[in-house]
C-alpha cells in the first residue's frame, strides 16, 4: 500500500512539472508574434525610427547625448527579435544596470512607448500585434524606472 501511495506522489510530481514545463517550451517554439511584426527586417525599422523619434523628442533626447546610438539600436533590435520569439539572442547588459545611473521615471518611459507606437504605426503594424509586443515591454517599467 505505501508504495502505491509513493508511485502515486511521484507520478503527480511528474505531471506538474510536465504541466508547468510545456507552456514555456510552447512559447519558446511560438515565434507568431516575431513573424507578424515583420521579422528582422521591420523590427529593423521600427527600432531605428523609434530612435530617430527620441532624438528629436524634447521630452527624452537629452537621455541619448552620450550613448552610442548604433549599438543601442543594435542592442534594442536583438532584444525584441528575442522577445518576440525570433531567432535571435539579446548580448547587452541587464536592464537595471544599464539604466539606473539614467534615473529615469515614468514621464520619460511613457515618451518612449509613445516614439515606439509611431514608428510602429509608420510600419503599418496592427494594433494588436503592437499591443503584444508593448504586453512584453510593460514589466520592463519596474526595472527601467528608477525615480
Ligand atoms: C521597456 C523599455 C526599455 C527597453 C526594452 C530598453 C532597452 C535598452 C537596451 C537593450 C539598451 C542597451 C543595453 C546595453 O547597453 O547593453 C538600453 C540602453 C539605454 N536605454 Fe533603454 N530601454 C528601455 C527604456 C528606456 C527609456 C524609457 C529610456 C529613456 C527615455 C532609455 C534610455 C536608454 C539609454 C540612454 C541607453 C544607453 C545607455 C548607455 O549609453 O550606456 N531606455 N535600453
Amino acid at each position: 500500500m505505501k508504495t502505491l501511495i509513493k508511485k502515486a506522489v511521484w507520478l503527480a510530481a511528474a505531471m506538474v512539472i510536465l504541466m508547468t514545463a510545456l507552456p514555456v517550451q510552447a512559447q519558446k517554439d511560438d515565434d507568431s508574434l516575431y513573424r507578424d511584426l515583420g521579422g528582422l527586417e521591420v523590427l529593423t525599422k521600427v527600432v531605428d525610427d523609434t530612435l530617430a523619434l527620441a532624438l528629436a523628442d524634447v521630452r527624452i533626447k537629452d537621455t541619448f547625448k552620450d550613448t552610442d546610438m548604433k549599438r543601442l539600436a543594435k542592442l534594442i533590435t536583438e532584444q525584441f527579435c528575442e522577445l518576440s520569439g525570433g531567432p535571435c539572442k539579446y548580448s547587452g547588459d541587464p536592464m537595471k544596470e544599464v539604466h539606473q545611473g539614467l534615473a529615469l521615471n515614468n514621464m520619460q518611459f511613457n515618451a518612449l512607448v509613445e516614439d515606439l507606437q509611431a514608428a510602429m504605426d509608420k510600419a503599418n503594424i496592427p494594433s494588436r500585434t503592437q499591443n503584444k509586443l508593448l504586453a512584453l515591454l510593460a514589466p520592463m517599467q519596474r526595472t527601467v524606472v528608477s525615480k
